[in-house]
């Protein structure tokens, strides 16, 4: 059985996250397992039945939040078809039942589509946007919690960009890059860009609720949103 799984995980491979199936560790390097983010996230919506994942890249995170207590559904929205067809294979094997994954290009989906839910969990996805902005816009009407993880640009180095934004372009890595955004270049806005856009985008209340400017792939902050206060 080990065997067939290595190869099955080979076979569908190179892998970003590690997953523990019955005892052994298959896929990469990264265990998903303890990351602050979904702790963050959980303090921040203690008490949620279902949520939206935005950029569920290979399934890890979802997994995750789908076995936390008083969770019901998760709906995770993947641009990528093969990420999905790895997160699929991983769900199979773990007989996780409450995670969807659907295929939608953030950039351009309408989000309403995909119904209401109790909180969006968007990690790692809105620095890989052209137009981050767009995506916020809408998603307070999707769900009255919005958690977000994000690299964004310091303002020493960003510019004018659209609406009064400031931000920065970040050069993107392509199409068959597995965590890279669908655009070839993507636009990191300003820390304080971002708050203006969310107060501006049916959300009562905004906080960072941590900051790590230092961070070594580029300033990084979770946030957090709520319609009402
Ligand atoms: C850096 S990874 C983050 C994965 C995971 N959420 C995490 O935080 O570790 C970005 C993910 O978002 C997906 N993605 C990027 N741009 C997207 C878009 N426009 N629509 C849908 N998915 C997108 C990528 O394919 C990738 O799976």
């Amino acid at each position: 059985m080990k065997t067939e799984l290595t190869s099955k995980f080979a076979e569908l491979g190179p892998w970003i996250f590690q997953f523990r199936i019955d005892g052994a560790d298959y896929g990469g390097a990264i265990s998903a397992v303890g990351d602050n983010r979904v702790e963050q996230f959980f303090c921040f919506a203690p008490r949620i039945g279902t949520i939206l994942e935005l950029g569920s890249l290979e399934g890890a995170h979802s997994f995750i939040l789908a076995k936390h207590p008083g969770v019901e559904r998760v709906l995770a929205v993947e641009g990528r078809e093969m990420n999905l067809r790895k997160a699929r294979f991983v769900q199979e094997l773990l007989g996780i039942r409450n995670v969807d994954f659907v295929q939608a290009n953030l950039e351009k989906n309408d989000l309403a589509a995909f119904g209401k839910f109790d909180a969006v969990f968007c990690c790692g996805l809105l620095y890989h946007l052209p137009a981050p902005w767009k995506l916020l816009e809408h998603l307070s009407t999707v769900a009255p919690a919005l958690f977000i993880w994000t690299h964004y640009a310091a303002e020493a180095e960003a510019r004018d960009i659209a609406n009064g934004l400031r931000g920065k372009i970040h050069h993107e890595g392509g199409a068959d890059e597995p965590l890279s955004g669908m655009s070839a270049t993507a636009t990191w806005l300003t820390l304080e860009s971002i708050l203006r856009v969310l107060s501006a985008s049916g959300y009562a209340k905004t906080e960072v609720i941590h900051d790590d400017p230092a961070h070594s792939n580029g300033p990084a902050a979770s946030i957090g949103a709520r319609t009402t206060v």
